[in-house]
């Protein structure tokens, strides 16, 4: 069954018509690339997905069941992590504080109760390694490579147990070394069953790693297709509109 499952989702603000009227589905382990232009309501088609927006109309539900979500944390909640366009990380902080941002573990009884750093320490620890990444726990944010930084904001989506994890633009501004490191961590969360929607302007990548491409333009969607039976060529035409819809 899928494990997510759009149907007839819009989002105005005001006049702007953001997104209009998209439907589409996720299985579990897919991986789908969510490609368009500047504007094209990418961003906030998934942040309706994670919480942030509420949509003007349609309905999202998860393994068959109507999500209603009023905040991030109630998505978070379904199992729903987002990785979002500036990353939102804390660069004054180290990186496992970072992966336990708002879910610190703690230690004693409340109200003596303290921050358990050895306890996140190490479980951050075991978070790179499983993402096969070189990140220390104890470094620090604001001294880390756009790849590293990536590798955090990936890992706090490892805390919980996420059973779909959005990633708005992770390649955007790292170099061709870290991109394959991205793109490794995708193949990872896939690994264990995870489903991954990719928003990405570069064709490389979504035809890297992608299942499934999903192309996106003025709100509307215009292609879902197994990525096998597309092209870069296909969608190029797609998000400048010189191919109005897929076949
Ligand atoms: N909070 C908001 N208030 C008003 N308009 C918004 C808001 N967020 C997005 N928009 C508008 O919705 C449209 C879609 O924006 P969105 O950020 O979803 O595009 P995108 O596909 O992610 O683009 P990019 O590739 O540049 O990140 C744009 O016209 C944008 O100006
Ligand atoms: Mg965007």
């Amino acid at each position: 069954m899928a494990v997510l499952e759009l149907t007839n989702i819009s989002k105005h603000f005001g006049a702007i018509h953001a997104v209009s009227d998209v439907s589409f589905s996720l299985e579990p382990g897919e991986v789908v690339g969510l490609m368009g232009d500047n504007g094209a309501g990418k961003s906030t088609l998934v942040k309706m997905i994670a919480g942030n927006f509420r949509p003007s109309e349609g309905r999202i539900s998860m393994d068959g069941k109507e999500l209603v979500m009023h905040k991030p944390v109630d998505a978070r909640h379904h199992g729903i992590e987002i990785v979002h366009q500036d990353l939102a990380l804390c660069d004054n902080l180290t990186a496992a504080a970072n992966v336990f941002l708002g879910r610190e573990l703690r230690k004693g009884v409340w109200p003596f109760a303290i921050l358990d750093y050895p306890a996140m320490y190490q479980r951050a620890g075991e978070i790179f390694r499983e993402l096969k990444s070189e990140t220390r726990p104890r470094d620090l944010v604001k001294q880390m490579s756009g790849g590293q930084r990536q590798a955090v904001a990936i890992g706090r989506t490892m805390l919980s147990q996420a059973k779909i994890v959005l990633m708005d633009e992770p390649t955007a501004a790292i170099s061709v070394r870290q991109v394959a490191e991205v793109l490794n961590l995708i193949r990872h969360l896939r690994a264990q069953g995870i489903a991954v929607i990719l928003i990405s302007h570069r064709m490389p990548d979504v035809f890297d790693v992608a299942d499934r491409v999903i192309v996106m333009r003025r709100g509307r969607k215009v292609a879902d297709k197994q990525i096998g039976r597309s092209s870069p060529e296909e969608v190029t035409g797609l998000i400048t509109g010189a191919i109005e819809q897929a076949a």
